[in-house]
């Protein structure tokens, strides 16, 4: 079979996402984060699955995002990987892991990479990160930027609040954009940020922008499995769609096991195992007979 003949079954690469960007084709992107939510994503046919940082609060119940480690991040990704055959990876660096050196960024970026199963790792922040995220490129990991209203920097930000709002703020977003993708960025998140900057930085770079929060505009666009799927917690941001109620099918479905299992409706004797005919009769015959033998007994005393 040649390539071209592949269809959509062709397995996704940052090189196919900037054909995408080229030929004007929508890209769809989603976080997973255990092997069975990888199955569902990648077979929707998503182009790109995110183990986003975000299972900190989706997953682990954390407040925010600053807390998870490396470790729960690889141990997410590595599920993850087990469940996707045909999206790209990317596995988010956690608060701290590029925060602190080159040196140490460099090497969680690998382990993504290595002992994850990652193609891809995302960074949070713009021109700031220039050097960083060259670096990475250069180590042959492929980065996605990621701007706008960056949960990490929550305490800076003083809480998750829509950035670019001014004129001077936009600017700054429109230059972090360009420093990503001249430090090498194959694609770049835009959270939380006005439709009309994002749709300015999307004509500015070659490479695709993913918006979250960031109007329709965008090369693509990202959201939370259980956001989508209506199993977060709390009322939702003004940007998420609800795609379902799954919240409540799981509830409804948790509590009729409930009463079923209380009111003796569950197992029936279809749900139960059964003896072969024969050793049923003689464990209905030896149980008798103990039972005549202990009568036996019972008028002998
Ligand atoms: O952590 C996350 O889930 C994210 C996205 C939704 C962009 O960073």
């Amino acid at each position: 079979m040649s390539i071209t003949n592949l269809g959509d079954s062709r397995k996704v690469t940052t090189s196919s996402l900037l054909e995408k960007k080229a030929n004007h084709q929508l890209i769809a992107s989603l976080t997973a984060y255990d092997y069975a939510s990888a199955r569902l994503v990648d077979e929707s046919g998503v182009d790109i699955i995110l183990v986003g940082d975000s299972l900190a609060q989706v997953m682990l119940g954390y407040e925010n995002t600053v807390p998870v480690t490396m470790e729960e991040m690889l141990h997410h990704t590595r599920a993850v990987r087990r469940g996707v055959k045909r999206a790209l990876l990317v596995a988010d660096m956690p608060y701290s892991s590029y925060h602190i050196s080159c040196k140490d960024a460099l090497i969680n970026a690998t382990r993504f990479v290595k002992e994850a199963g990652a193609e891809a790792v995302k960074i949070e922040g713009g021109a700031k990160r220039y050097e960083l995220i060259s670096k990475i490129v250069d180590a042959e990991i492929p980065v996605m930027g990621h701007i706008g209203l960056t949960p990490q920097s929550v305490h800076v930000m003083g809480g998750y609040k829509v950035q670019g709002k001014t004129l001077a703020a936009a600017e700054q977003l429109m230059k972090d954009a360009t420093a990503l993708e001249e430090a090498g960025a194959f694609a770049i998140v835009l959270e939380g940020i006005p439709r009309e900057v994002a749709a300015m930085i999307t004509a500015e770079v070659a490479v695709p922008t993913i918006g979250i929060g960031a109007g329709p505009e965008c090369d693509g666009q990202i959201l939370v499995y259980h956001d989508l799927l209506g199993l977060s917690f709390g009322s939702p941001a003004k940007f998420v769609r609800r795609y379902a109620d799954a919240g409540s099918l799981i509830r409804d479905a948790l509590t009729a096991y409930q009463h079923d299992v209380e009111e003796g409706r569950y197992p029936s004797d279809a749900e139960s195992y059964h003896l072969p005919k024969d050793t049923a009769a003689e464990l209905e015959a030896i149980r008798q007979r103990k039972h005549v033998m202990e009568l036996r007994h019972e008028k002998r005393r």
